[in-house]
């Protein structure tokens, strides 16, 4: 049992993108794109033991051990700061976290500033390094409805392709920071599964130096 590497993956696109990139790297398990419920898989002969989870859980698996290893965005990393090892930037699933108000929007400083987010902790330490005050008001998804229906002033959410702030009448504002999807590590199986956490590595970076050669 010990000696399979125990994989956390987000569940959705990007997960899959990334399972293609973990077989490349020598730890295929294609029977995990099978299109049915399961949502745990092995193969015996590459050691490797994957299961699907929700985006947002994928640190708490690593932090706690029940994952060896697993790819999370940097968004949820820095939202959450699980205590693991952030091993590298696979440089999919780019985006990046904005600020985001309703077109014409203009910022009074003397009055608090009401926020709407998923992320209270990146939007409370991006505005008190501002000595802003602000109101978060925490949501849990369709967060561009909030200006809209005055609930708050602005966003503070993920912009990848622009195309829902768009279509609501919102504009970014600001950017806070860039988002990418990193591979983490539990920091016991760090030292206890090194050789198959340094292939797994190693297969991803060289895959990372390609992508980004090609892209130059
Ligand atoms: C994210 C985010 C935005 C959207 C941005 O939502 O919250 O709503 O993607 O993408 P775009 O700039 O390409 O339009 P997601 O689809 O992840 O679902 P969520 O609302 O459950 O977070």
């Amino acid at each position: 049992m010990s000696e399979f590497l125990n994989v956390a993956l987000p569940k959705g696109r990007l997960g899959e993108r990334v399972y293609k990139m973990f077989a490349e790297a020598g730890f295929p398990c294609d029977e995990l794109l099978d299109p049915k419920r399961k949502l745990i898989f092995e193969n015996p002969e590459a050691k490797v033991r994957y299961f699907w989870v929700k985006p947002s859980d994928v640190p708490v698996y690593v932090e706690r051990g029940a994952a060896d290893v697993g790819v999370a965005g940097k968004d949820i990393l820095l939202e959450y700061g699980p205590d693991i090892y952030e091993l590298l930037d696979l440089n999919v699933g780019k985006c990046r976290m904005c600020v985001a108000a309703k077109n014409g929007f203009r910022d009074d400083p003397d009055r608090t500033l009401r926020v709407a987010t998923e992320f209270p902790h990146i939007t409370q330490a991006y505005y008190s390094a501002r000595s802003r005050d602000i109101d978060i008001v925490r949501l849990h998804g369709s967060i561009e409805i909030a200006p809209i229906l005055d609930l708050t002033d602005v966003i503070v959410d993920i912009v990848e392709t622009g195309t829902t702030l768009r279509e609501n009448d919102l504009s970014p504002i600001e950017t806070i920071v860039p988002i990418s999807a990193r591979l983490i590590a539990n920091k016991v199986s760090f030292k206890f599964k090194h050789a198959a956490i340094q292939t797994l590595y190693e297969g991803l970076k060289t895959q990372v130096a390609a992508k980004e050669a090609e892209q130059k």
